[in-house]
């Protein structure tokens, strides 16, 4: 490593590359935000905790090139694609941000890319992360892929959990006894952070990041108890996702339960690493009101 370098990270502002942030800073590392807007309240708040910002543009390598210059190590992630446009969007920034690496000659460059991107599954936006390794693989740089599971955030959002009539009830488009891969966002961070510190390596370049596997019963008996009520899971059919992409994910989540995941690896760099009731406590959560009562 080059003395007191900075530490690049591409998608600050966002919840990964926040995480990243966090974390690094609170191991007191350089850390330089590579932004398309400087201005935005949220890379603002990143300056404010004494993060440099250095604005890029994808379509201008030169910009990004130049904010790479003199970095230690590279954490990239890229953005969330919904149809399979933005999935060749998310493949350029990729292979845009990995040939700028290459240029300024980045010693380390850490891709946060997803569970399972070691091949081909598809799943078109776990595909575009494959395609994004293979082209870092080719690049000749050192890299290390940061292959996250879901995140058990979407239990804040997406797949909160309800009460109704005083039980509490988890839904999702996984049969019952399909154990689903998760880890915090907060843990993604700090695995990230040790990378490109070096203060930990992985075997083979990669490390599959997960810190529970329950299944919908357990989860949704996690929330329960946590708040001390009896809880429900119910199994949905794909039919109710969104797009075509996540119906493709929940069908690779179900073959991916088959092999269990290797929290031993994961505990090698982060050793306290969230489980799912672990994650529900770290969050202060609380029952939602009561749908049958309200
Ligand atoms: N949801 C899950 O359970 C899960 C699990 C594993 C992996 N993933 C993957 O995680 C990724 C999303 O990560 P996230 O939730 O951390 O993302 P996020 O919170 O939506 O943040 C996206 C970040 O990328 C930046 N960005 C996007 N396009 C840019 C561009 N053209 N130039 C510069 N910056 C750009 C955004 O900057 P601005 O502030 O300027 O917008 C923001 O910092 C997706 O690839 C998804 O497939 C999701």
């Amino acid at each position: 490593m080059r003395d007191n370098g900075a530490i690049a990270v591409f998608g600050a502002t966002g919840q990964q590359g926040g995480a990243v942030v966090d974390a690094l800073l609170a191991r007191r590392a350089r850390v330089r935000a590579l932004v398309r807007t400087p201005e935005s309240d949220r890379a603002q708040a990143l300056a404010a905790r004494g993060v440099e910002l250095a604005a890029v543009r994808i379509d201008d390598p030169a910009s990004t090139v130049a904010a790479l210059e003199a970095v230690d190590a590279f954490y990239f992630m890229t953005p969330e694609a919904d149809n399979l446009e933005e999935v060749e969007e998310e493949v350029r920034v990729g292979a845009a941000l990995v040939d700028a690496a290459a240029a300024a000659r980045v010693p380390h460059v850490v891709f946060n890319s997803v569970f399972g991107a070691d091949r081909f599954t598809g799943v078109p936006h776990h595909d575009s992360k494959h395609r994004i390794e293979e082209h870092l693989k080719k690049s000749g740089l050192r890299a290390t892929m940061v292959r996250p599971a879901a995140f058990m955030e979407n239990f804040a959002t997406v797949m909160a959990p309800s009460l109704e009539d005083g039980t509490i009830v988890v839904r999702m488009p996984l049969p019952d006894d399909v154990p689903l891969k998760m880890v915090s966002i907060k843990d993604i961070g700090r695995v990230a952070a040790a990378l490109l510190l070096g203060t930990a390596d992985v075997p083979g370049g990669a490390v599959e990041v997960v810190g529970d596997e329950p299944t919908g019963p357990r989860i949704a008996a996690a929330f329960g108890a946590h708040a001390g009520l009896p809880s429900r899971y119910e199994a949905l059919p794909l039919s109710v996702l969104r797009n075509d992409l996540d119906e493709a994910m929940f069908r690779q989540f179900a073959e991916s339960s088959e092999s269990p995941a290797d929290l031993a690896a994961v505990k090698a760099v982060e050793p306290d690493v969230l489980d799912l009731a672990g994650w529900i406590r770290s969050t202060g959560w609380t029952a939602p009101a009561d749908r049958a009562r309200s």
